[in-house]
């Protein structure tokens, strides 16, 4: 008896859609890629975060009728960037697409991004700004000028010359994304700009247009958080990645509890006449338990601490900031000894001492990967 196997190639073409909370789009988005890549070897693969309302259901149910989509669910993991990753690092197809869920991005350009990448351009960007296009009407006033503000900041300080580096909507060799794949940020929203600032060699790119329509069904999901993230990428790029992102927002975090460290003792001291030693003692518990929460929501999002692990998280977060002060005081007091003339300067430099020894020592200790 003589058996056969029969082998299929892989798609040329995978489309990766970031999905959170998009139950009530997924359907219809599945049925537009259909047609406009009807006559293509394609892929769907959304790229899931557990979401709450059961995106993920909804994607399985339509994969049994279509093997050509696929549903990648991240349990534990947020993030829209890493997600993406993900979903580009999971297929064999030579071409990818990233294009978000809620079919605010225009599918018929699918095809067009395509022939250009067939014809030997490396990426090819939905853009939003290209002259002679409106920008849309799906970004709001506030949104509008918060992208413009990013834009500018992004070509000048990164040098990059895309119309919209911002957009989410773009397709690229996946070879492009594997190459660069371990130093490109999972944490917020910039996938492209980071893709094109990581770059070595720049990649061949073509613009095509498209208006951004408003979204079918559901809320966005970039919120203040994505901002700040947003805004340490830019810095931790332009340290040429010696700088993490994470460490830039808890620095800056940190820099918001000295803030509320001078009220607390203000407060107390002053207002409340509680002896100075007390008082700076609750303002440094008030402080601490301050960045602890603000860094479980903005820094560590993505590792966010619930329940037992957010109390065990909070007492490991006090041990290691009391080493840290202990350093910032020894390290202080040592270049003031050395060079008693600039004391601001012995603060700084040991001030810096202990948010670097405070982000090493919380990044393995209290929102380790366990
Ligand atoms: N897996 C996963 N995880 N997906 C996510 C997450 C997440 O944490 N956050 C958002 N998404 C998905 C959404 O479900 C949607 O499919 C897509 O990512 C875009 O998210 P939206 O919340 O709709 O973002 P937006 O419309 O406000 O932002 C769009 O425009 C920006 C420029 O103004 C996106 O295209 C951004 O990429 C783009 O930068
Ligand atoms: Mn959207």
């Amino acid at each position: 008896m003589t058996y056969f196997t029969t082998t299929r190639k892989g798609p040329e073409l995978a489309v990766i859609v970031p999905t959170y909370n998009e139950r009530g789009n997924v359907a219809l988005l599945v049925e537009r890629v259909r047609q406009v890549l009807a006559n293509l070897d394609f892929e769907i693969i959304f790229v899931d975060d557990d979401s709450p309302d059961g995106t993920h259901t909804a994607v399985k149910d339509i994969a049994k009728d279509d093997m050509r989509v696929r549903c990648l669910r991240r349990v534990g993991r947020r993030g829209l960037a890493g997600a993406c990753i993900e979903g580009v690092l999971a297929s064999s197809a030579p071409y990818v697409a990233i294009m978000d869920g809620d079919l605010q991005h225009d599918e018929t350009l699918l095809p067009k991004m395509l022939n250009a990448l067939r014809g030997g351009a490396e990426l090819a960007v939905g853009s939003r700004y290209v002259p002679g296009t409106e920008a849309g009407n799906g970004l709001n006033r506030v949104r509008q000028w918060g992208s413009d503000v990013a834009t500018s900041l992004a070509r000048r300080a990164l040098g990059i010359n895309l119309s919209d580096p911002m957009s989410g909507f773009f397709m690229v060799r996946r070879e492009k994304v594997e190459a660069v794949a371990g130093s490109l940020s999972r944490e917020g929203f910039k996938i492209l700009l980071d893709l094109v600032a990581s770059s070595k060699v720049p990649l061949k790119t073509v613009e095509i247009p498209f208006l951004f329509k408003t979204r079918n069904s559901g809320v966005s999901k970039l919120d203040s958080a994505v901002t700040v993230q947003f805004l340490g990428l830019l810095v931790s790029k332009l340290t040429g990645g010696m700088v993490p992102l994470r460490f830039l927002m808890f620095a800056f975090v940190g820099a918001t509890g000295l803030i509320v460290h001078l009220a607390a003792l203000h407060t107390l001291n002053a207002r409340f006449e509680l002896a100075f030693g007390w008082s700076q003692l609750a303002a440094t518990m008030i402080a601490m338990t301050f960045n602890f929460i603000v860094n479980n929501s903005f820094t560590y999002r993505d590792k966010r601490l619930k329940g037992v692990s957010f109390v065990i998280g909070l007492l490991t977060f006090y041990i290691v900031c009391s080493f840290g002060t202990l350093a910032n005081v020894s390290v202080a007091n040592l270049i003031h000894d050395y060079d008693a003339s600039i004391p601001l300067l012995a603060g700084l430099a040991g001030a810096i001492m202990s948010s670097v020894f405070n982000y090493a020592a919380t990044n393995a200790l209290t929102w380790r990967n366990v």
